[in-house]
């Protein structure tokens, strides 16, 4: 098996080194290959928003920089780890960016199967708002996500500090490889079938043929499909699965009108405050 993990620092330190004894563990557990790739290595440029990704195919993207190379990586891996160190509550900067370049994957999910996890590094406080954005991520681009972990780095760090982070470590380690050995997929919550429903439907009776979107689910047969992948669903969620067909279609079918008539769209609606 294959993991590879996407590191938002630019220096080797903390988030480096957690990285890293994560891969240690996972290669103890069983035959794993894995890549540690410092997203400061790589030329990462800054989303200009003209949003030819989403619609019109990410192959249009004026931006010219290693993006593909990356989502290459991930493409061929089992499993994946992002890994960020807490800056001002966030991200780090260069981690946005690179989340940034995959957008057009939250459109067009494609990572079924593989498994996601993540590791927040921080001085003090944050971090676990940022394991769940970065968990929120990982379903968002279709992983089976394993909740990651934060750890606190602050120094000096004593032997018992350094000790809390390598057991922190070691039980994501264990929680990452037993996922990522389980052979099924996942069966979907009631909120995960709502979201493919919606989306679905969405994009199904707002857009057509000629839209990006529109061309990957119907290629990947979703507009027919139960969930994104095989499931078989029991009677209750079955009949939501229908329930929500129902009520999202109605939903979308006003706002298809509404550009067939070419009203306008809510946001052109917002004016700006007039001088009196
Ligand atoms: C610009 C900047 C902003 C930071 N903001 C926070 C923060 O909001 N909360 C926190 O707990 N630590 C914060 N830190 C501390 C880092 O998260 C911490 O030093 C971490 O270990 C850095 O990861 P690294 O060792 O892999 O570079 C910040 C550090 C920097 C450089």
């Amino acid at each position: 098996m294959k993991v590879t993990a996407f590191v938002g620092s630019a220096r080797r330190r903390h988030t480096w080194s957690a990285a890293e004894r994560l891969m240690k563990n996972l290669q103890s557990f069983g035959e794993v290959d894995y890549e540690i790739v410092a997203l400061s290595d790589y030329t990462i440029g800054t989303c200009r928003g003209c949003k030819l990704c989403l619609d019109d195919g990410e192959e249009l993207c004026p931006l010219k920089d290693d993006r593909d190379k990356l989502i290459g990586k991930i493409r061929t891996s089992d499993g994946v780890v992002f890994a960020s160190p807490n800056y001002s509550f966030n991200v780090s900067g260069l981690m946005k960016v690179f989340l940034d370049r995959l957008g057009f994957l939250f459109h067009r999910p494609e990572f079924f199967g593989k498994t996601f996890t993540n590791i927040v590094v921080q001085g003090v406080y944050g971090g676990a708002r940022i394991n769940r954005y970065f968990d929120f991520i990982g379903k968002g681009l279709g992983f089976e996500v394993v909740h990651g972990c934060c750890l606190n780095s602050m120094e000096p760090m004593t032997d018992k500090d350094q000790e809390k982070c390598s057991r922190t470590i070691y039980k994501l380690s264990r929680r990452f490889y037993s996922s990522m050995i389980r052979k099924e997929y996942r069966v979907p919550t009631l909120f995960d079938l709502m979201v493919f429903r919606m989306a679905r439907t969405s994009i199904f009776r707002v857009l057509d043929e000629s839209r990006r979107d529109y061309q990957y689910y119907h290629r990947k047969g979703w507009f027919r499909t139960d969930y994104y992948y095989p499931v078989r669903f029991g009677f209750f969620k079955k009949g939501a699965g229908w329930v929500f067909d129902y009520i999202f279609s109605r939903g979308f079918a006003k706002k298809r009108e509404r550009r067939r008539k070419k009203e306008p769209e809510w946001s052109s609606l917002i004016t700006s405050p007039q001088p009196p």
